[in-house]
C-alpha cells in the first residue's frame, strides 16, 4: 500500500453529515481533511466557525484545527493525499421528486484525475439503490485499483457527535478487503458494524428513512381523524401508549419535513417504479398537514382579516436547519388567506424576512407553533395558539 499524507479525505466535508464526521475521526487520531465547493463554508470551517447549528461540533472542530489534525480546502487535489476517501455530498430529489441518479458518481468522476491506486473510497451519501455498482463499474472504467464501500449515514441532526459512536455502522462492501478497510475506519468511531451486500445496505438506509415518514404519517392522520371529530389527539395517545409497550413508538403528531425523509421515501418509491402505496400515502398526510390546518384555521377565523405569526421555521425542534421545512409551505398558504403572516425563529440565521419573537407576539391575532423550538413551551401567550405538537401548556 503507498504512503499516504492524509488518513482521510471527506468530499462534501463542510455539509452537516460531513462535518461531524470529519472532525470525529480526527479527534480520534486520524489525519483528516475535508474537500468542499463551497469557499464560505470552507474558510469559515478554517477559522473555527460551524456553518450550521450542530451540538458540540464546534468544540471538535477548533481542538482538531489546534490539533493540526484537520482541515478543510476547496482544492480537489487534497483527495490525491487520502488513503480513505469518503464521499457524503448531498442526494436531493428535483422538483418532480425524481432523484439524481448521478450526483455521486459525476462528483466522484469530477475529481477523477485525483484519485489513486490504493486508496478505499467510501460512500456515505444517502443513495439510490444501484449507485454503488455504478461507482464500481466507474472505478473499473478509470483503470483505477481501488476499493469500494458503501456506509450510510443514519445520524439525525442535532444528535451527529453522540450517535456518531453510539450507533452500529452499518458497512458493505463487494470484497472482503473492501469491507475490512472501511470496517476499520468506521471501528475508530462505534464499537458495532453490521456487515451487508452494497443492495443491502443501499435498501437497508432507505427502509429506515421511509419507515419513520411513515410512522409520522400515521400520527398524523390520527391526530386529523381524531380533530375533525372535536376530539383531541393527544389525549388519546396518552392513553394508548400509557404502559403499553406495543404502542409505545406511536410518534406525537407534527411537520415531518427535511431534508431526509420525504426524499428518501421518494427514491425509493422511484426505485419501485413508483410502486410504494404507504409511502406515496405518507408523504400526501405529511405534506397535507399545513394545508389541513389552515383549513381548521378557516372554520374557526376569519383568517382574511388577521395577522398571523408562525413561531419556528426551521424543519424540526432546537434546530437551524430550514431545508425543506414545511413552515414555509404554511407561510406560503397563509400568506394567500390571512391578512399578513410574520414569521419568527431563533435558530434561523438565512431568512432576511423573521421578525423578532417579541414582534410575532405583539402584532399577531393568532399563533401557529411551526417547529416546536423549546424556547416557546413556557409562552403564556393572549391570543389563540395552533399548536399540532403540544407544545405550549394550552396547545
Ligand atoms: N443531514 C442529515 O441529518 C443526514 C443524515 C443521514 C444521511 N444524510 C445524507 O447525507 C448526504 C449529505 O447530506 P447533508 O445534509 O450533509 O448535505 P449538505 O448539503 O449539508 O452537505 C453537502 C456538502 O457537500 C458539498 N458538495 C456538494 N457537491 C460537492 C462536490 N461535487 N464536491 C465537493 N463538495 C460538494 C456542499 O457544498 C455541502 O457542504 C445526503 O445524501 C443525505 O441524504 C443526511
Amino acid at each position: 500500500m503507498p504512503a499516504f499524507e492524509n488518513d482521510v479525505v471527506v468530499i462534501g466535508g463542510c455539509g452537516h453529515v460531513g462535518l461531524p464526521l470529519g472532525v470525529a475521526l480526527a479527534d480520534r487520531g486520524l489525519q483528516v481533511a475535508v474537500y468542499d465547493i463551497a469557499r464560505p463554508a470552507v474558510d469559515g470551517v478554517n477559522g473555527g466557525a460551524v456553518p450550521f447549528d450542530e451540538p458540540g461540533v464546534g468544540e471538535v472542530l477548533r481542538r482538531t484545527l489546534d490539533a493540526g489534525t484537520f482541515r478543510a480546502t476547496t482544492d480537489p487535489a487534497i483527495i490525491a493525499t487520502a488513503e480513505h476517501v469518503v464521499v457524503v455530498i448531498g442526494t436531493p430529489i428535483d422538483e418532480h421528486l425524481n432523484p439524481n441518479l448521478f450526483a455521486v458518481p459525476d462528483a466522484i468522476e469530477a475529481v477523477a484525475d485525483h484519485l489513486r491506486d490504493g486508496q478505499a473510497l467510501i460512500l456515505r451519501s444517502t443513495v439510490y439503490p444501484g449507485v454503488t455498482a455504478l461507482v464500481e463499474r466507474l472505478i473499473e472504467r478509470l483503470g483505477l485499483d481501488i476499493d469500494v464501500a458503501f456506509c450510510p449515514e443514519r445520524i439525525a441532526e442535532g444528535k451527529a457527535m453522540v450517535e456518531l459512536a453510539a450507533l452500529p455502522q452499518l458497512v458493505s462492501a463487494r470484497t472482503d478487503r473492501a469491507f475490512k478497510r472501511a470496517e476499520d475506519l468506521f471501528a475508530r468511531l462505534a464499537s458495532q458494524t453490521i456487515r451487508l451486500e452494497p443492495e443491502e445496505a443501499e435498501l437497508a438506509k432507505l427502509f429506515t428513512n421511509s419507515y419513520r415518514y411513515i410512522k409520522f404519517a400515521i400520527a398524523n392522520q390520527f391526530f386529523m381523524i381524531a380533530a375533525d371529530r372535536g376530539l383531541d389527539f393527544a389525549r388519546i395517545r396518552e392513553a394508548v401508549i400509557h404502559d403499553y409497550p406495543r404502542a409505545a413508538d406511536l410518534p406525537a403528531p407534527g411537520f415531518a419535513a427535511g431534508p431526509c425523509l420525504f426524499k428518501d421515501t421518494m427514491q425509493l418509491a422511484a426505485f419501485n417504479n413508483n410502486g410504494f402505496t404507504l409511502g406515496h400515502s405518507a408523504m400526501l398526510v405529511n405534506e397535507g398537514l399545513p394545508l389541513y390546518l389552515v383549513s381548521q384555521m378557516e372554520d374557526e377565523h376569519d383568517l382574511a382579516g388577521m395577522t398571523v405569526a408562525i413561531l419556528g421555521m426551521a424543519f424540526k425542534a432546537d434546530s437551524d436547519d430550514t431545508r425543506a421545512s414545511l413552515s414555509y409551505k404554511l407561510k406560503r398558504i397563509l400568506r394567500f388567506k390571512a391578512k399578513a403572516v410574520l414569521c419568527t425563529d431563533p435558530f434561523v440565521r438565512d431568512d432576511p424576512d423573521l421578525v423578532p419573537l417579541e414582534e410575532a407576539l405583539e402584532r399577531a391575532d393568532l399563533l401557529v407553533v411551526g417547529a416546536p423550538h423549546t424556547v416557546y413551551a413556557d409562552l403564556q401567550p393572549t391570543q389563540p395558539v395552533v399548536d399540532v405538537w403540544g407544545l405550549l401548556a394550552d396547545g
